[in-house]
């Protein structure tokens, strides 16, 4: 996946054409019914390019697994998101989810986020996949 996302992306294109594919790709994982990014602007993260259903536009710093990923600048795996308080639930067929933040000069610019219907669906080889993955990005912003 990391030479995939290293060979797909062209830091000539817009940064909305490369987060597309990459969310495709992501989305080749399996087990999935939600994957993509949330773009930070003005301190708030709204919703970027992404493969699933329709999802929630906008998240406040702190506010659901994405905005606590924002605020805390680390991945957080949910392995059941239905017992996790701060968890947003923009589809119903959720159960396991991990926001992975992508960091540029020490600031959080946007997250990559991954949503499963099957419980426990991520593990801490996933989060390592994900965060080399958000590393490539990060030169994009
Ligand atoms: N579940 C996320 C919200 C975004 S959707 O999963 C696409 C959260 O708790 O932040």
């Amino acid at each position: 996946m990391i030479e995939e996302v290293r060979a797909l992306i062209n830091k000539d294109l817009p940064l909305v054409s490369n987060l597309s594919n990459v969310s495709a790709l992501l989305n080749t994982l399996g087990d999935l019914n939600w994957c993509g990014f949330y773009l930070v602007k003005d301190d708030v993260l709204y919703l970027g390019p992404f493969q699933g259903e329709v999802a929630c536009t906008m998240i406040s710093k702190g506010r659901g697994v994405c905005g606590e990923a924002f605020k805390t600048k680390q991945a957080i795996i949910v392995d059941n998101v239905l017992e996790y308080a701060n968890h947003i639930a923009c589809s119903s067929r959720s159960r396991s989810e991990i926001v992975v933040p992508i960091i540029k000069d020490e600031k959080v610019v946007g997250v990559i986020d991954l949503d499963s219907p099957k419980f426990s669906r991520f593990n801490m080889e996933d989060k390592f996949m994900l965060e080399e993955v958000a590393k490539i990005l990060s030169e994009l912003f």
